[in-house]
């Protein structure tokens, strides 16, 4: 595992040159997506390079970790809204060539690791963590041979994504998230974290054992994991 701690501006321009070379070895790159607040300054740099022409999505096709069971693309929680506006409609990424787990049909789980599969399997994986260790929606638990499936929230993951909604009430119940072989089986792996709520669990995944309590300490195991932190969440290590 290798450890960046850089400013939350630096690791985002330092994340996206990581995309600037991979895209330039291999333009058809298939990307693993990830949403919350901490990839939003990766995804405006990105959007930014895209148009100095730095960088191009063309070929690109990207799969996301996870949604929201119960709301479609045009509700504006649901990660297929957020990853729209918030990174595919900034670059010139085929709309077509990216996909989000569906939160309605979530029969069409059970296909999304063939769809990965039959795009190559995916080069690089964005993940954030959750404060209890959780990456994608993949909660303390969840066994490692697990591949894409509807999980049910826990409720302090409710409570602390209800900052998004109007109350807690609104937050879904479940999700469909990838599972952790799904994200294990990608290539390489950018974990970034940012803030002091993320220092102890950030320790505990980088330090601690490699148990199921911390999904996240799964990432010890795999052989290109870049780990990206501010001072803040890097302060207990
Ligand atoms: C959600 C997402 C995760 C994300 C986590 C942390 O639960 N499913 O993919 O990593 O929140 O979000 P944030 O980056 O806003 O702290």
């Amino acid at each position: 595992m290798k450890i960046i701690i850089d400013t939350e501006e630096n690791l985002a321009k330092r994340a996206a040159q990581r995309y600037v070379e991979l895209i330039k070895n291999k333009p058809n790159a298939v990307l693993g997506g990830a949403t919350g607040s901490t990839p939003l300054g990766l995804y405006a740099e990105l959007a930014r390079l895209c148009k100095a022409g730095e960088i191009s999505f063309k070929d690109v096709r990207t799969f996301n970790l996870d949604e929201y069971v119960g709301l479609d693309g045009s509700h504006d929680q649901s990660y297929r809204y957020f990853m729209n506006h918030n990174l595919f409609e900034h670059i010139d990424i085929d709309i077509n060539n990216t996909r989000v787990p569906s939160g309605i049909d979530t029969a069409a789980a059970a296909e999304y690791d063939k769809e990965i599969e039959a795009a190559g399997g995916i080069d690089l994986q964005l993940l954030g963590i959750g404060v209890d260790g959780h990456i994608g929606f993949d909660e303390p638990g969840t066994p490692w041979d697990s591949v894409t499936h509807v999980v049910e929230l826990e409720q302090n993951t409710r409570e602390v994504n209800s900052r998004f909604f109007n109350s807690i009430d609104e937050v879904p119940t479940h999700a469909v998230t990838m599972g952790i072989k799904t994200i294990m089986n990608a290539r390489s792996i950018i974990l970034m974290a940012i803030g002091s709520s993320k220092a102890e669990i950030v320790k505990k995944f980088i330090q601690g054992p490699v148990t199921t309590d911390v999904p996240a300490s799964i990432l010890q195991l795999h052989p290109f994991v870049e780990v990206y932190l501010d001072e803040k969440a890097a302060a207990l290590l």
